[in-house]
Order: C-alpha cells, then structure tokens, then sequence
C-alpha cells in the first residue's frame, strides 16, 4: 500500500465567548468542507475537531507533507468558517489568517501545522495532541520524556526494538535552523538546547538506523512550530501547538506516551499570552478556556489508522487517571495567580516585546532621569 499522510492543520478563526472555545457551527462549516473533499477522493479520512478556541482539522490523504491541495484545502475551509464567525461576530474572527490570499503553501500564514508521511503498519495507534493558550515549546517536555526518559517510558530500557533509542530534530526558532540529535548519546546536549523551550524547539522525532522494525527517515512525532508573531510582528494571539505521535511496536506504548503528561509543567501563553502556567490534561469536554483565560490545556484524540481511515477517536485524557495530575494543576494555578503582575508569572520582558506593554512603557520613557 502507498505511504499515508497525516495532516493537522489548526487555526483560530473566531472564539466563543472571547478565547474560551469554538462555536459548534464553526465545526459544522469544517466538516462540511473536508466531506466534499473526501467526496472527491482528495482525502482518504478527516476528522474536526476543537481544542479550546483552535478549530482542528486532521486530515488522512496519500498525498504527502506540504502538498499545495491539501493546504489550499485547509485554508479554504478556514475562510469559510471565518465567514460564518464574521456572521455570529465570534471573537477575532479570522485572527489566525494573517494573509490575504493562499499561495501554494499554508505555512507562514497563520495556521499551524503537524504533518507526517509514513508506512502504514500492522497496527498503527495515532495521538493528536492539541493545546490551547501556550506555544510551541511547551512540547518539548513532554516529547522529551516518551522518547529519551527512561523514567517515562520503560520500553527505552525492557524492550529491545526500543533500547537504541531516537533522533530529534529540534529547530531555533529565531534563527531559522535545525540540528539532528541522538538520545540517549547526547541526552544533556539535546537538553542543553530545548530546556529554552521558547527558542530550542522539537519539531520531528525519528527511529534510528539500527531500528529492527522502523524506517529511519519516516517520522514517528512531529509537533506544530509556527510562531504568529514572526510573521505578524506583534502579538496576535497564541501559537497554540499541536503534535501526532505514534506508538506501540517499536514506539512508546500509548501508556507512555500519555505518561508524559502527567507532570502538569510550566508553560507560556494563559492570559494575552503573557504569563506563566501549568499545562493541565482534559478531556474535550473540558476543552474550554475559562480561568484567566486558561490554565492552558491539552487534549489528546487517539486513533488506530486502518488504511488511511481515521478509526476513533478516544477522549485519552478523559480519565480519572488525570485527576490527580489535573488537582496539582489547579493548585499551581493559584500559586501562580497570586502572584498577579508579577513575574515569573508575567513573562520576562523579552517575551513581552510582541505584547501591548512596550507601548505602556515607552509613555513613561520621558519621566527617567539618571540615577
Ligand atoms: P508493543 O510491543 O505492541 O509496543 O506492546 C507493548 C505494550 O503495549 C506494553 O504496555
Ligand atoms: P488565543 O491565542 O487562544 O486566541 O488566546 C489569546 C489570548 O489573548 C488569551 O488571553
Ligand atoms: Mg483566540
Ligand atoms: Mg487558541
């Protein structure tokens, strides 16, 4: 069978009410769109979702990554559901759209991207994680830890097919490069890097050529690294990440894989995409961003793909196994919360550039006098 190609690909194109969450007529418009196109034969499978005020759209087709139908796809169908957020007057509508016309390729445009091409296998589980009010960064961790942690994930030390490890491809963000790295031979160098999450990001995890059973140039995780405010030049709302992983035989177990989220850590994002916060696991119902605008959150669709078709999804973190891991972040919540303007709640000043506080700033620039 030929390769398939999983593509999500997200925007934000009107919230409901103010940031919190995607109106269901938004969703209806999507679907609508990516049935013609399955109608068509352009898409094998689609699935809509929405994570937070993100309209989600994963999308299975042959056609593989960056493919200029696919993406004119996408971005046609967030014109379309721009236009019915224009009609509802839903909050920012259109905000992720910073062009006015598609040419050839979404990325730079506004949405964001997660796509991999890869050899379908026996079984095939596929996660779609997706988090609102933070950005890409706030990956790394967790990706970190299903790949190269031992403590995470125990197939990196008991199964064979996993013992060799992984490479990571992790991108500057500002400078516009990339790196290949091996885990676990250059653990601390690959932490050295990401551990600056808001610079060092993850964007493809790869088997190695020593994998018995993986081919090492097909992706196995790829994580969303568009960065709005690069290509806007101001603060527009939040990058907002999403990543597809796959697991089992070979990979972390989907149990690993979800482990990683365990921890609720500090992220960047929450309210005006301006503060510090955990990022806590919740089931789409909770999918909805209230206190503060936040806590940021992630949710997790999880898939097994039968020759292109999307078969689930499951709610993966809609489980009282989260509680506990959801009560500590309700708990750092309030830590963080009474600490009100004051970082490292409020983001330090270089993250704050793209923010509407320079121009608080630059109104008291006259009043300094040398000290
Ligand atoms: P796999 O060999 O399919 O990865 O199974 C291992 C497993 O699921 C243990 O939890
Ligand atoms: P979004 O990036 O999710 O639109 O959130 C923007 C914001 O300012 C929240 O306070
Ligand atoms: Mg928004
Ligand atoms: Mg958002």
């Amino acid at each position: 069978m030929a390769k398939i190609t999983i593509s999500l690909i997200k925007a934000d194109v009107g919230g409901y009410p103010g940031h919190a969450s995607v109106h269901p007529k938004l969703k209806e418009k999507a679907k609508e769109c990516l049935k013609q196109a399955k109608e068509s034969g352009l898409l094998v499978d689609f699935h809509v979702m929405g994570a937070g005020d993100d309209l989600q759209l994963l999308m299975s087709h042959e056609r593989g990554v960056d493919d200029e139908e696919i993406h004119q796809l996408a971005w046609d169908t967030f014109v379309e559901a721009t236009q019915v957020a224009k009609e509802l007057k839903l909050y920012g509508a259109g905000q992720d759209l910073l062009k006015d016309a598609f040419s050839g390729n979404i990325r730079g445009m506004g949405p964001g991207i997660a796509e991999m091409e890869f050899t379908e296998r026996e079984g095939e589980p596929l996660i779609a994680f997706m988090m609102d009010k933070t950005e890409p960064g706030a990956f790394n961790l967790p990706i970190f830890k299903m790949f190269a942690d031992p403590f995470n994930t125990a197939g990196l030390i008991i199964d064979p097919t996993l013992h060799d490890g992984f490479v990571f491809e992790i991108w500057d963000i500002m400078a516009h490069r990339k790196v290949l790295m091996r885990a676990p031979e250059e653990l601390y160098d690959i932490l050295a890097l990401i551990g600056a999450k808001s610079r060092y990001v993850i964007k493809r995890v790869y088997p190695k050529e020593t994998h018995p059973k993986l081919p090492s140039d097909e992706p196995v995780a790829v994580i969303s690294t568009e960065k709005l405010y690069q290509i806007a030049e101001k603060y527009v709302g939040k990058d907002d990440p999403v990543a597809l992983v796959r697991a089992q035989s070979g990979l972390p177990a989907l149990g690993e894989v979800l482990e990683a989220f365990a921890f609720p850590h500090l992220v960047s994002g929450w309210m005006r995409g301006s503060h510090n916060g955990p990022v806590m696991p919740v089931s789409f119902r909770y999918a909805q961003c209230t206190r503060f605008d936040g806590p940021p959150r992630v949710v997790a669709a999880g898939f097994q793909i039968a020759n292109g078709k999307l078969v689930g999804p499951v709610d993966l973190f809609d489980d009282p196994a989260f509680d506990y891991t959801r009560q500590k972040a309700q708990e750092i919540t309030e830590y963080m919360r009474r600490h009100g303007p004051f970082e490292p709640h409020r983001l330090p000043l270089e993250e704050m550039e793209y923010t509407t506080l320079p121009e608080v700033l630059k109104k008291l620039e006259s009043r300094f006098e040398s000290a």
